[in-house]
């Protein structure tokens, strides 16, 4: 396993729109979401999408906020994701992401939302999630579109160093 380098704002992979993966044994992906994996960890970071690690590819990983993991590590892969909000009831909530190192942002997103996706060993995997976890799933999500979380602030002056608020 590997810790990658994280792409930081300003880096066109983080703008460009991911590539839909049609071979999961030809990419070697389970390489990918090991070294991933380490990354998320070492950054003691709650999700990471591909172009986050360089690689413009429709996948990302997360730890399910719901999951209580004391010693057990949590990780859950997204190859392909598509997700629908389930109502246009929206919350606020702080977000930072690893490619904005330091900084955080008011974010609004939708409060329920349902996914469909497949997982490492190529099942369909779908539900509906709420709150933190539906939060998470979008921001990732975004990552595959090139769209980071500073461009959904809920106010324009919701965002700075996170030291500062
Ligand atoms: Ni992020």
């Amino acid at each position: 396993m590997a810790i990658l380098k994280i792409a930081k704002l300003g880096h066109p992979v983080l703008v460009k729109k991911t590539n839909e993966i049609n071979n999961l044994n030809k990419l070697n992906l389970k390489k990918i979401v090991f070294d991933m994996s380490e990354t998320i960890i070492d950054a003691d970071g709650i999700g990471l999408a591909a172009p986050q690690v360089h690689l413009s590819h429709r996948m990302f990983i997360y730890r399910n906020p719901d999951i209580e993991d004391d010693d057990k590590i949590n990780i859950t892969v997204f190859i392909n994701p598509i997700i629908e909000k389930l109502s246009d009831e929206t919350e606020d909530d702080w977000e930072a992401c690893l490619s904005v190192p330091g900084m955080s942002g008011l974010v609004r997103r939708f409060k329920r939302i349902k996914y469909s996706a497949i997982d490492l060993n190529g099942n369909n995997i779908a539900g509906e999630v709420e709150g933190l976890h539906a939060r998470v799933i979008q921001h990732e999500f975004d990552h595959l579109n090139g769209v980071l979380y500073t461009s959904r602030l809920a106010h324009k002056s919701a965002f700075g160093y996170s030291e500062e608020m």
